[in-house]
């Protein structure tokens, strides 16, 4: 039997393919989705607007009061404000002062998916269903390679590979709140996938977590 109420955690690193599966699953099971990275990107965007140094603790606590409007600027996908993201997102004060936001959107009567690094781990422990999304960085570069081809910008792969490469080093071993796959979450790697057999198995594998409880 599913539960009435469940949160469900995705978990992984930059374009494993998370953010498309959380939001596959969302629409599949009918529950609203919170995107937590544009939270950190947000906070990143907010600090090069300010001026202020992405490294520096204070100056990235103060962008953590963005305009709630900001969130909606498209600017904030592009891969700078990412590298920003992954820099203000060290900081355990910005960390902390994110974390109120996220447990209430968890915590929603009829539950809710969350996509980030720490949902399993940190924000939401209890969720009913946890995923670990992964694929190779081959894969994942090849696939943002061609999402910036598609809106026109020009990156070489190489370049793009070297920077999730980084970013993944920077988020696995920063010191608070690392991305690593939760105890009790389903990995699953989708470098050999299409979207469409990604979301079948990450549906199918929550289903079977949901039907477990
Ligand atoms: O998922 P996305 O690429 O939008 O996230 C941007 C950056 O924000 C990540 O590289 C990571 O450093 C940070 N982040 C985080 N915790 C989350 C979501 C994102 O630290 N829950």
């Amino acid at each position: 039997m599913i539960p009435a109420s469940f949160v469900i955690a995705v978990d992984g690193p930059t374009a494993s393919g998370k953010g498309t599966i959380a939001r596959a699953l969302a629409a599949h099971f009918g529950v609203p989705h919170l995107d937590t990275g544009l939270l950190y990107r947000a906070v990143g965007r907010q600090v090069f607007l300010d001026g202020g140094n992405p490294d520096d603790p204070g100056d990235a606590l103060a962008a953590t009061s963005f305009p709630e409007g900001l969130l909606s600027d498209p600017g904030l996908r592009s891969e700078d404000t990412g590298g920003l993201a992954s820099r203000v997102s060290v900081h355990p004060s910005v960390r902390a002062a994110l974390l109120e936001r996220q447990q209430a959107f968890a915590a929603q009567p009829g539950g809710a998916v969350l996509d980030g690094r720490d949902i399993a781990t940190v924000i939401a422990p209890q969720a009913e269903a946890k995923l670990f999304v992964t694929a190779s960085v081959a894969a994942r570069a090849e696939r943002r390679w061609k999402e910036m081809q598609r809106r026109g910008e020009d990156v070489s792969r190489e370049a793009i590979e070297a920077d999730l490469a980084e970013r993944d080093e920077r988020d696995r071993n920063r010191k608070e709140a690392p991305l690593r796959q939760a105890e009790g979450a389903a990995l699953l790697d989708t470098s050999e996938l299409s979207p469409e057999a990604a979301i079948e198995a990450a549906i199918a594998l929550v289903e079977r977590q949901l039907a477990a409880r």
